[in-house]
């Protein structure tokens, strides 16, 4: 029998970890504050749903014939178009749903999306830049595909415009670069939870106009919004031609696996070439669940669901400003995540959650992996780039799958053995 190892493995697989979100998926625990899973999830709308497409395709075998079938690479015209009239008339997308449809396309998983962005876009050497902390499933396949990685300031509103400009200053003169992409989550971001005001997204599409950077918005949360958010920063880009824009259905409909897009032609035209051959095309039935969805019942769904999420939030902040030692919280208006540093620079956030809150059927994310592995960030007089790393004593809390009196529980019990760990 061979051995092990002497298969000649990727270079990459030997640097790059399992997705922390991932490894952490396989736990079961009584306090879940873990990966982004929507607990609120409108089964009975499902299904229905599915009831309805049983009865449909007993009597129209041959819609059951084409839906149970291979399909575009980019999706169906007819779910593109639901979701065209959806990005328009809620998102204010500026695209004619009508005659546009074809600006959007589907991915299986916005996590395809930006990972098929990446392998499109990126050679090894290319520059990326990002918020720090930033969303892991972004930031490993950027590092995975060669990317440097500048990462830039965030404060409780976000990325810092005038710390991207000094980025990009700073990767001509270290790299000879101008960078590729800015990556950004502007509404309820992952993991800080921040959203972007509109005088900040109105910076960052200028700066990438200047510079022309492709700026991606990754909008996973944008429909999970406890108040009313500035409008997307794709809502600048008429011509769609600066501005890569993300959503998905995993947040606001079902875990389905389908993300969707709106991209500049030429970067939509390679990404399905690359799309093409990872996986071919989504399935069709589950665009035909979704069609059925979005038409038909997302106002009713989110209307329910995110007063519910709401409460989520209030149970998780108000346990945690109980109970929690010092340190400092973020505050977000939706999304799924609170954003928690230790004022003791010295905790390890990781190391607690081995040895102190799994045993106690805790579990978190430590903040460790929001950080790129190898990147760089701006020196302290913001005059040169130096290693960037990891804050190890930051978690993320997600308040989006337990029910608020298991928060409440769980965030108190969470705060008892911080507080005996640190004081
Ligand atoms: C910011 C962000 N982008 C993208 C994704 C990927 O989502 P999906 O692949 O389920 O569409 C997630 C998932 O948690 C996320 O938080």
């Amino acid at each position: 029998m061979a051995n092990e190892n002497s298969y000649g493995f990727a270079t990459w697989t030997s640097f790059i970890e399992e997705s922390q979100i991932r490894a952490l998926l396989k736990y079961n625990v009584k306090y879940y504050f873990a990966g982004g899973k929507p607990g609120i999830i409108p089964t009975d709308i499902f299904a229905d749903i599915l009831a309805e497409l049983s009865v449909k395709y007993k009597e129209n075998p041959k819609m059951a014939l084409d839906d149970l079938n291979y399909g575009p690479t980019g999706g169906q015209p007819w779910f593109l178009k639901t979701l065209a009239k959806r990005l328009s008339k809620v998102r204010k997308i500026p695209i004619n749903c009508e005659t546009q449809w074809d600006c959007v396309s589907i991915t299986n998983g916005s996590q395809q999306a930006l990972y098929a962005l990446l392998d499109t876009m990126i050679d090894p050497g290319d520059v990326i830049i990002t918020p720090s902390p930033a969303y892991l499933g972004f930031l490993v396949p950027a590092v995975k595909l060669g990317a440097r990685v500048i990462v830039v300031p965030t404060d409780t509103d976000g990325i810092i415009p005038e710390f991207v400009e000094r980025a990009i200053h700073l990767s001509k003169i270290k790299f000879g670069k101008n960078p590729d992409m800015l990556y950004v989550v502007p509404d309820s971001d992952n993991p800080k939870g921040t959203t972007l005001p509109w005088d900040r997204r109105q910076t960052l599409f200028d700066i990438c106009e200047n510079h022309n950077i492709l700026l991606l918005e990754d909008a996973a949360y944008a429909e999970i919004q406890f108040k009313k958010n500035p409008k997307p920063i794709k809502t600048l880009d008429k011509d769609n031609s600066r501005v890569a824009y993300l959503g998905t259905s995993s947040k606001e409909a079902a875990v389905l696996r389908v993300g969707y897009s709106v991209l500049p032609d030429n970067v939509k035209e390679q990404v399905l070439k690359d799309k093409g051959y990872l996986d071919l095309c989504t399935t069709t039935l589950v665009q035909r669940i979704l069609d059925i969805y979005y038409t038909y019942h997302i106002d009713n769904a989110m209307k329910r669901g995110i007063p519910l999420y709401k409460e989520r939030y209030e149970a998780m902040a108000k346990a945690l400003d109980a109970s929690f030692p010092a340190g400092t919280r973020t505050d977000p208006t939706g999304g799924f995540f609170i954003w928690w540093q230790s004022d003791n620079p010295d905790f390890n956030s990781s190391k607690f959650m081995e040895e102190v809150a799994i045993p106690n059927e805790l579990l978190y994310v430590p903040g460790g992996p929001f950080y790129p592995i190898t990147g760089h960030k701006i020196s302290e007089d913001g005059n040169d780039l130096e290693p960037s790393t990891p804050e190890g004593n930051t978690m993320r809390l997600g308040f989006s799958y337990a029910p608020p009196d298991v928060i409440s529980e769980g965030i108190e019990r969470l705060g008892k053995l911080l507080t005996k760990e640190i004081g």
